[in-house]
């Protein structure tokens, strides 16, 4: 079984990278962070406990972690992940509640219970890790892999001009996991930035092949021409709820003229803790801008050892298409499943061949 610990801030793209993990036979979803970002960390933990008991999976842990980021004041997005950050989705409210075991806790007796062993993901601001890591300094190294969503390098910022969301929202928290991230390679995170992450868009078409898989019927394609809000009538829950998340993201970036798609950032880095061959990567020492007037929450990447070794290396190309078909089947198949049995629906170890 891979050992994973998801650390997200849910949100629409956070939410399919949970169902993408859920689906996968071979993996054992150790525990699941929930940090502010996107949403404020109630909600967070909300979405995670709420879509965990959608699909049966009340055994995964949830852990709650800090209402604030480090140093910054907190900022939300609701206009990019909707009013309790599951875009039009009305998720039905948890019975369960979270674990007593804080986020950063839970970080660190997860990799503790599993030496070497653990995968760690973050699709969220790095709050909760940092925290963790200043209570348990020897953590990165303890992993067995760490996969950051997070940064841009050679692309303009999604929250501002030079930053993107996850490093924005906590730039101290972002710039001390860095630091702590040995150069000698073990804790050396991969990045997935907005360089590569923005080319992993999902369009309404991958929807229409999403409800098929799962058996959903009816087939929808969401629209462009739609009314705005328009709510899904699939009769597979997770596909419905789904795709109610999944239009408030094709609405935004459509508002936003980069077309009526959903940039998926999160699954895509969930896919690369779990099979990091998918991508082609370049080493660098990563740094974070804290004072910058107009650079703060910069992520810059010395690609050439002129500031020190390498501590993390950046995830710099894949294959979209097999990257969004292996999604496609199997949180399809997944979602299937989910509604057949009513209990936690599992598919077959997902994954897509090497890049190599
Ligand atoms: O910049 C994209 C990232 O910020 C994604 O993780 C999205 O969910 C938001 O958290
Ligand atoms: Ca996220």
């Amino acid at each position: 079984m891979i050992r994973m610990f998801l650390d997200c801030d849910t949100g629409i793209d956070d939410s399919v990278a949970l169902l993408y993990l859920l689906a996968r036979r071979d993996v054992d979803v150790v525990g699941i962070a929930s940090t502010a970002g996107n949403v404020p960390v109630d909600v967070v933990t909300a979405n995670n406990l709420a879509w965990l008991e959608l699909c049966g999976r009340t055994d995964v842990p949830v852990h709650v972690g800090s209402p604030v980021p480090l140093v910054a004041e907190l900022m939300t997005t609701e206009d990019t992940h909707g009013p309790l950050g599951v875009g039009y989705a009305e998720l039905p409210v948890a019975t369960a509640g979270p674990s007593t075991t804080d986020a950063a806790d839970a970080w660190i007796e997860a990799a503790a219970t599993h030496p070497g062993e653990l995968i760690g993901v973050v699709t969220g601001p790095l709050t909760s890790l940092a925290t963790a890591i200043r209570r348990d300094p020897a953590l990165p190294g303890r992993l067995a892999r760490l996969v950051i969503m997070g940064g841009a390098f050679h692309v303009h910022g999604n929250t501002t001009p030079t930053s993107e969301w996850n490093i924005a929202v906590d730039p101290e928290a972002a710039a001390e996991v860095f630091a702590a991230c040995g150069s000698e390679g073990v804790g050396a995170p991969i990045v997935c930035p907005l360089d590569l992450t923005e080319s992993v868009a999902l369009t309404p078409d991958h929807l229409v092949r999403l409800a098929a898989a799962a058996g959903s019927e009816p087939v929808e394609c969401p629209d462009p021409t739609d009314e705005p809000g328009l709510r899904s009538v699939a009769d597979n829950e997770v596909i419905r709820h789904l795709i109610d998340a999944l239009r408030f993201y094709l609405e935004f970036h459509h508002a936003h003229d980069e077309g009526y798609l959903a940039h998926l950032h999160d699954p895509f880095a969930v896919m690369v803790a779990l099979a990091p061959d998918i991508v082609e990567t370049v080493p660098a020492r990563v740094d974070v801008e804290l004072v910058g007037r107009l650079t703060r929450g910069m992520t810059v990447a010395d690609e050439r050892s002129m500031t020190g070794e390498p501590n993390a290396r950046i995830a710099t190309s894949t294959d979209v298409e097999a990257v969004l078909d292996d999604l496609i089947e199997t949180i399809g198949g997944f979602a299937k499943s989910v509604a057949q049995s009513g209990n936690p629906g599992i598919v077959t170890g997902g994954g897509i061949d090497p890049v190599h």
